[in-house]
């Protein structure tokens, strides 16, 4: 039977550019150092009171609309974040009223930049068991929250300066994770294509909850009682802690591991891949697992320098992007690449 397949796509970034050299008047940073460590140069930033189901809507219609369906075509959400509107309920059932459809049933998934293999595992049952035919698949992030700074306005250009000195200090002490992130949605419809051979031909995830503790947030948990306190705030618990180096060697051992096994596992040798459409979290990272499969450079395809490390919404925002443009067509044969907090990572194969 052919797999499930990509039927339309959308994205969506809320704002205005924030460059690198903005975050420069909050912490001590620079704009080289960034884009030589990282890649990045600018990234979105959600604004006061928007959450993850308002930048979801957006890029959720733009993805309908590209595969000419209403919402009320929709059978079912997956939606995945890091960064939802509220502790519970999940973000999902919150796109599903803001796109008119009560009654959809809607699945949050939390396998945080790790989403797209775990998200298109899912669909691919839901489809497979009849549960559901049209998927609508959303990653949306709002990392702004957790952001060490709080004078926004000198971030987004609406006041010159800088912070005062202990403001600036507090940044500095996460500026390692403050320089990754960036907030935005991307959504794929998904549904079973008609053509033999094509669509989603396998996945491989895995998690290792021994790991969670290399990008966690501390803060907000609920074995504590109360689970929320101001000794939190205080602490800094409300920012993710972040064990830079560890996760860098992580990814760039445990992805391509599961790219080969994934590809040997199907009967496809490296070659046979069109397009390696990894997660952004560092370019440094992709251009070691690039290395270490010994894949061209061309086919790894990289738009971190204008977002950021969007987690959750990296792969479907790249895949909207890369599809848009023309430069993934239909026949091309997919390999997607993920890992994130959990530890949670995987591959999946997708013949367009
Ligand atoms: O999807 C989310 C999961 N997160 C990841 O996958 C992150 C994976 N890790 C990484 O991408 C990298 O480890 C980072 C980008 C986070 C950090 O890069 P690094 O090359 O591992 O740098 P480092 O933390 O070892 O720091 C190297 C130097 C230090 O200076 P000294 O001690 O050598 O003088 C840092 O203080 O760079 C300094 N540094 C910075 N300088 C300017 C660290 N962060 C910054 C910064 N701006 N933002």
């Amino acid at each position: 039977m052919p797999g499930i397949t990509i039927i339309g796509s959308g994205r969506y970034n809320p704002g205005k550019p924030v460059l690198n050299e903005a975050l420069e008047r909050v912490m001590d940073t620079d704009d080289e150092w960034i884009h030589q460590r990282i890649g990045i140069k600018q990234r979105y930033f959600a604004g006061e009171g928007v959450g993850a189901s308002d930048l979801a809507v957006e890029a959720a219609k733009r993805a309908l609309e590209s595969a000419e369906l209403e919402p009320s075509d929709v059978d079912y959400i997956i939606f995945a974040t890091m960064t939802p509107d509220y502790l519970f309920p999940g973000s999902g059932g919150l796109l599903g009223a803001k796109l008119g459809i009560p009654g959809v049933p809607a699945l949050d998934i939390r396998q945080q930049c790790a989403a797209f293999p775990f998200g298109v595992q899912v669909a691919d049952g839901l489809i497979a068991t009849g549960a559901a035919e049209t998927v609508l698949f959303v990653g949306a992030e709002c990392h702004a929250g957790f952001m060490p700074w709080s004078d926004w306005d000198l971030v987004t250009g609406d006041k010159e300066g800088k912070s005062p000195p202990d403001e600036y200090d507090r940044a500095t002490r996460h500026r390692g994770l403050a320089i990754i992130f960036g907030d935005g949605a991307g959504a794929l419809v998904l549904r079973r294509t008609k053509v033999e051979g094509h669509g989603l031909l396998g996945c491989e995830t895995h998690t290792d909850g021994n790991y969670a503790k290399q990008i966690y947030i501390e803060g907000g948990g609920f074995r504590r009682r109360p689970y929320w306190t101001p000794e939190m705030f205080e602490k800094e618990l409300y920012i993710p802690s972040m064990q830079g180096r560890n996760l860098f060697k992580n990814a760039v051992t445990k992805l391509p591991q599961v790219v080969r096994s994934l590809t040997a596992k199907h009967g496809f040798s490296l070659d046979d891949i069109d397009w390696f459409i990894a997660h952004q979290a560092n370019d440094r990272i992709n251009g070691a697992v690039r290395q270490a499969l010994k894949v061209p450079e061309e086919k790894v395809p990289s738009n971190i320098a204008r977002y950021g490390n969007t987690s959750a919404a990296t792969i479907p925002i790249l895949m909207d992007e890369l599809l848009r443009d023309g430069t993934v067509k239909p026949g091309d044969l997919i390999c997607f690449l993920a890992l994130g907090a959990g530890l949670n990572w995987g591959a999946a194969l997708m013949r367009l």
